[in-house]
């Protein structure tokens, strides 16, 4: 099938890229020009596991980029909305890019004659492809949803990191369907995945994608509370998640105890839920506690740091920027708070991070020190807190010597702490008790 795909950000850019390796042809528009270019040179534009492969396969092939958006939807048969979704800062939904997107599509249908489908996969809050989106078309083409052209809403549920895994196999797949005629052709460019596919109004697509997100991060607040509740009663709550999860109607997944969810989907579609709840008069009691606490839980790290010592200038090491292993994104990263945090007490604090240093600098400037590699991060340190849950901190034992003292608070929970004490660390974790009570 001819595809256009409007935002080519983590979500537009892999979607773009796994529909072409599938055979589709496909061409990913956005407004920034350089990563069109760049794109076009099969470079890609942000870090994601296998996405290089997948560009240098594809690109010149049936993957292009451009600016012209009128050209792309006017060449292809389905059209994908994939620009972000950002908050206000009351927390509600800005629809603005979503907005822009659906004019411009609308004013290219205007000059199509065959039949084009529309689909929202933005995450949008439930009614946005109805009442904002089709409005739009309509009205920018001259023509009518379900009689012109068709609408769908098709929520994704990728992991930045391993989007192109969970791409390539979903648990499932949702249609969300103005009509049966939008949905038929939606249903066909998935038909082949191996999965159930779920076809459902537009409203309960938009709805499943929050619920689904809401869920997941209820769930790291609850293991983040029982984590909390581990350390005064003197257990591990690794050792809890474990027996907990073993129950597979709870599943040990998202059951991993740390500094609290970030990244561009949990913490705004959590906001966007409630907000969007409370203009319906409802009070969100339980999604209003996931996120307190996840605000709370950013600080933990520090409240462990400054009761082992006075923080103000000591060297403190930071290892983690990105808001979790796998990527370079640091939107709403937990690091970032909590590095203000330790600025604000007069610690001196080296970062490092596998692949999230230059996004860092736009933020931190020469606040901290950014150090090439964890020996330079770690040296001389006097206290060290891992903040991204990245492999190649798993296994450096060895490295903390190289600190002046070999304190580690572990926000991920990602060293053994039995491990880590036979190397002469000074262990400490979120969810962990110093004398483990047996
Ligand atoms: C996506 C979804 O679309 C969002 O709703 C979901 O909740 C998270 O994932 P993401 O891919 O992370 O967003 O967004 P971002 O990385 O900001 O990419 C959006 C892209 O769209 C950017 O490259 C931006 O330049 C482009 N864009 C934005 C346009 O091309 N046109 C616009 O009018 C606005
Ligand atoms: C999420 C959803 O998983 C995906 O389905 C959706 O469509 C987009 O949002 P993403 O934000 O890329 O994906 O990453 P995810 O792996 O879900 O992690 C989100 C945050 O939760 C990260 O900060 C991560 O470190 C944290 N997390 C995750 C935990 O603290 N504990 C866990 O057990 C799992």
């Amino acid at each position: 099938m001819k595809i256009s795909i409007i935002g080519t950000g983590y979500v537009g850019l892999i979607t773009g890229a796994c529909l072409a390796d599938l055979g589709n042809s496909v061409v990913c528009v956005d407004v920034i020009e350089d990563k069109v270019k760049s794109i076009n040179s099969a470079v890609p534009p942000i870090h994601e596991e296998g996405l290089l492969e997948l560009l240098k396969k594809n690109v010149g092939k049936n993957l292009s980029a451009s600016t012209d958006a009128k050209n792309a939807v006017k060449n292809s048969n389905i059209t994908f909305i994939a620009v972000g979704t950002p908050s206000r800062d009351d927390g509600s939904i800005d629809l603005k890019y979503v907005e822009e997107s659906a004019k411009s599509i609308g004013k290219a249908l205007k000059e199509k004659n065959n039949y084009h489908v529309v689909v929202v996969k933005s995450t949008v809050i439930p009614g946005t492809t109805d009442s904002v989106v089709i409005p739009i078309l309509e009205e920018f083409s001259g023509k009518v949803a379900g009689k012109d052209f068709g609408v769908c809403m098709n929520p994704e549920f990728l992991r930045e990191g391993k989007a192109i895994h969970d791409f390539m196999n979903p648990d499932r797949i949702v249609i969300g369907e103005y009509d049966k005629k939008s949905g038929d052709k939606i249903y066909k460019l998935y038909k082949n995945f191996n999965c159930p596919i779920m076809r459902t109004s537009l409203r309960a697509a938009e709805m499943i994608k929050y619920a689904a997100n809401a869920f997941l991060a209820t769930k790291i607040s609850f293991i983040n509370e029982i984590a909390n509740i581990c350390e005064k009663v003197g257990v591990d709550v690794c050792d809890i998640a474990k027996g907990v999860g073993l129950d597979h109607r709870i599943s040990p997944m998202f059951l991993n105890a740390g500094v609290g969810f970030g990244g561009s989907c949990f913490p705004k579609d959590v906001r966007a839920l409630i907000s969007e709840a409370s203009e319906e008069n409802y009070n969100t009691i339980l999604l209003n506690a996931v996120l307190n606490l996840n605000e709370k839980q950013k600080m933990r790290v520090v409240e462990i740091a400054d009761n082992i010592m006075d923080l103000s200038d000591k060297n403190i090491t930071v290892l983690g920027l990105a808001f979790k292993e796998g990527t370079d994104d640091i939107r709403d990263a937990p690091p970032i708070p909590t590095i203000e945090n330790l600025l604000r007490r007069g610690a001196k604090v080296s970062v490092y991070d596998p692949e999230a240093m230059e996004n860092a600098k736009g933020i931190f400037g020469n606040k901290v020190k950014y150090c090439k590699n964890i020996e330079s991060a770690l040296k001389d340190a006097d206290l060290c807190i891992i903040m991204t849950e990245w492999d190649e901190f798993k296994e450096i034992y060895d490295k903390f010597k190289l600190m002046k003292n070999s304190i580690v608070v572990d926000g991920r929970r990602i060293l053994d702490p039995i491990k880590a004490e036979k190397y002469g660390i000074k262990y400490y974790g979120i969810g962990y008790h110093k004398n483990q009570i047996r």
